[in-house]
Order: C-alpha cells, then structure tokens, then sequence
C-alpha cells in the first residue's frame, strides 16, 4: 500500500454559510482516509449549514468559531492556527467571505486567520450566478488573485437556488485533485521526466492521401498537461490533430506525422523517467509511399503492400540503457478487453497497461469522457469510473508520481 501524497499535511479548513457546505465534509472525509490532519473554522453563517459536531466527527478535531472562546486550547488562536498549517482551504468561499478577505477584513475568526496566514490559500467559491458574475465580486476576484490566492473553480451547473450559470461549487473530487496537485508538486525536489504519445498518426500513400484513424488526442494531451502541472518535466510527441493547444506554455509538444517520425522523436526524447503511450500508431504503413499524387487514369483497380510500423510502446519498454522506471501503455479495444489488455501488457512489457472499449461511443475515442482499467504485471485491475478525460489523467498522473515517489526513495 503506497503512502498518499496527504499522509501528515495539515490543512485548515474554513467553513464559509452556503449550501455547499455539505459537500465539505466529504472532502474532511477524504482527506482524512489519506491521513491529513485537519482543523477547521466554522463561521456563523456556515453554522447554519453543517453541525460542529459533524465537523468534529469526521475530523477528529476540535471546531473553532469564536475568536475569543475561552474554551479555546490556550496556544490554538487565530494566529497558531495560520502557523500550524501547511495550506488554508475556504470551502464554500461566499461572495461575502471574498468581500472581506479582499478588504484585508479582520473581524472574526475566519477573516483573522486569513490575515495572519503566511501559507498558500487555496478559494472554493460557491454562490449564486448572478452574484458571481457582479462587476464588484469579479473586482474582488480579480484583487484576491492578484494577492497569490488560489482559486478552485467555480464551475457552471445548476445550483440549489434552480438557476443555472457560474457559481457553483466545484467537487470535492476537484477540490482533492487541487489540493493533491500542490503537494505533489511541491514534494517534487528532484523534477521527475515524462514522455507522453498522442493522437493518430498518418501513413502517408502519395503527398496528398493518407491513413489514419479517429483517435482525436485527448487522453493524451490531458495527461501530459496533468503530469506536467504537478512538476513533471513533460514531453509531448503528439500525432495530427484538431485540439485547442492554446495556453499551454509549460508543455513541450513536439508535432510529428507519421509513426517512423513519432517513434524517432521518443528515441531522441530519451531519457526519462516515466513514458505514458496513448497514441493511437498505425500498425501498417505503405511499402512504397509515392512520390507525386497516384492518377487514376490508367487504373482499373489498384492495390497496396503495407508493412509493419515500429512498435514504440515495445520499443520504450525494452530499452536497454534508458528504460524508464515506469512504462504506461494504453489498449483500445473492441472486445474482451480485459483479456486483450493483458495480452498487449506481456508481449510489448510495459508496466501498466490502462484499457477502455473504445466500441461504446460514449467514452474512448473523441468522446469528452473516458472509462478506464489500470492493470499491472501482477494482473491487478483498478477501475476508473466514467468521468471527464481531464479527471481520469488526473488520476492517472497522480498515481504515476505515487508509484514513482514510493519506488525511487529520492523524494522527501
Ligand atoms: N503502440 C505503439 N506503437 C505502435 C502500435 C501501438 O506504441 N506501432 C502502443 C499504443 O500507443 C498503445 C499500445 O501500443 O499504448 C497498444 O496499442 P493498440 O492500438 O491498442 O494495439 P496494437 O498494438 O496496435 O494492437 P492491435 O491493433 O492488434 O489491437
């Protein structure tokens, strides 16, 4: 069992009044499973949401709401409490809340830690459309980012009120991956390298025709941005594609066309520590690509010699000299895929392999979502449930740097 990213982080938890605060307590929950320590404020209003005795419970910690409660351990006030931490989380952040941190407000408990913090502060804002979208509340946003306050969310949905827009809270899966992608990136003292495949490739049979297939790179560009937002040092070699590839800075993307052209440039982008191989390579390409545009005229039927295209995914796991640590490859299949993943995992010796039916168009190929199993050479399988591909490479990317973080002994 591999010790999470969380185990020993103290976080303090400031619980603002609105609906969402429900949701808060599955995010204690969650971080508790993992091991972190939490202390929380709970202000007036959110008292009306949640029970400090829910709090309590599930956080196996005292609940502070007044700033001068006798009752208070003499050492926890406001200014211990900001010191204690490793990082401040705000959930739900109201409009009222964001009003008054970015008046420098210092007027009870909550606001009076959020002064005195010197640790990052990370905002789940949770409120009604039209309240988020107020010039005078975007001002505050816009004077609390600038302040190195971090944002999470809000997202777009419908919202206890019946009204539909910005403002809703994010989830606590969100909130997790947020809190988790700070840690990660902050543990990581020696940057640890990736190399991602994506997209289709093209085989090219004259200059203007070719083949190809539906991958559309997604997967691969959201585990590549995923990896390299908690501090990998990320390289993309990604196949033709129609993805918005607009502020990605950080990201190194190497554009290649065919497969020859792809598995060269992981040759030369070797070295590194982890490979993930989500392209979708063409097995075949033309014996004979031709030179000028093939004419019809003279042609009744017309036929192609393929042969086999190099294997990149084999080719990375069977490296001699610079094998990564960590091998990913990934198995579309049609059918049996469990067994057909297993398969691709002996014979081209990766690590893991990360399966999905790509048959059900509702995940898999150009589809926004994914459904994925992880299996690994001991034949054990974890499911990642149906969720946006942003997510699953969250996951994804999170438990890569677990397996490296426990494995290579050079972090923390
Ligand atoms: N792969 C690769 N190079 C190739 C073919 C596949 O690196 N020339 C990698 C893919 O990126 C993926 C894994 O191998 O990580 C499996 O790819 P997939 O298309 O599912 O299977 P194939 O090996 O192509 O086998 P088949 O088409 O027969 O299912």
């Amino acid at each position: 069992m591999f010790e999470s990213i969380f185990f020993k982080k103290k976080i303090l938890l400031i619980i603002g009044g609105g609906i969402s605060a429900y949701k808060v307590l599955e995010v204690i929950r969650e971080l508790k499973k993992n091991g972190s320590e939490i202390k929380t404020i709970l202000t007036k209003s959110g008292r009306e949401f949640v029970t400090p005795l829910s709090i309590s419970a599930l956080s196996q910690n005292k609940v502070f709401e007044n700033l001068f409660d006798p009752s208070n351990e003499s050492e926890m006030d406001h200014i211990t409490l900001a010191r204690w931490c490793d990082v401040l989380l705000v959930a739900p952040a109201t409009a009222n809340l964001l009003s008054n941190f970015a008046d420098g407000k210092a007027s009870d408990f909550a606001t009076t830690a959020i002064l005195a913090s010197n640790k990052p502060i990370f905002l789940a804002p949770a409120m009604n459309v039209e309240m988020w979208n107020k010039e005078i509340n975007l001002q505050n946003v816009e004077k609390l980012k600038k302040n190195n306050f971090r944002f999470i969310g809000p997202t777009i949905g419908e919202m206890a009120c019946g009204e539909y827009g910005e403002g809703k809270m994010s989830s606590v899966d969100e909130i997790i991956f947020t809190l988790k992608n700070y840690f990660i990136s902050k543990n990581q003292k020696k940057k640890l390298s990736a190399l991602v495949t994506a997209g289709p490739t093209r085989e090219y049979i004259d200059p203007v025709r070719f083949l190809t297939n539906e991958s559309s790179g997604k997967q691969g560009l959201e585990i590549a941005k995923s990896l390299s937002e908690i501090g990998f040092q990320t390289k993309l070699i990604l196949g033709p594609n129609k993805l918005n590839l607009k502020n990605l800075s950080d990201l190194d993307i190497e554009h290649v066309k065919t497969g020859d052209e792809m598995l060269n440039a992981c040759k030369e982008n070797l070295p590194v520590d982890v490979a993930v191989c989500t392209a979708a390579v063409s097995d075949f390409k033309p014996k004979e690509v031709f030179k000028n545009k093939i004419k019809k005229d003279n042609l009744n039927t017309f036929e192609l010699a393929f042969e086999k295209n190099g294997d990149i995914l084999s080719f990375i796991s069977q490296h001699n000299k610079n094998r990564p640590k960590l091998v990913v490859g990934f198995a579309a299949e049609t059918e049996n895929y469990i067994e057909n993943a297993k398969k691709k995992l002996e014979h081209k010796h990766c690590d893991w392999i990360v399966v999905n039916n790509v048959k059900d168009s509702s995940i898999g190929f150009n589809s926004e979502f994914n459904e994925v199993f992880i299996i690994n050479k001991n034949n054990e399988i974890e499911k990642l449930s149906k969720s946006p591909k942003s997510e699953i490479a969250k996951k994804l990317a999170h438990k890569i740097f677990e397996k490296l973080h426990n494995n290579v002994g050079n972090f923390n």
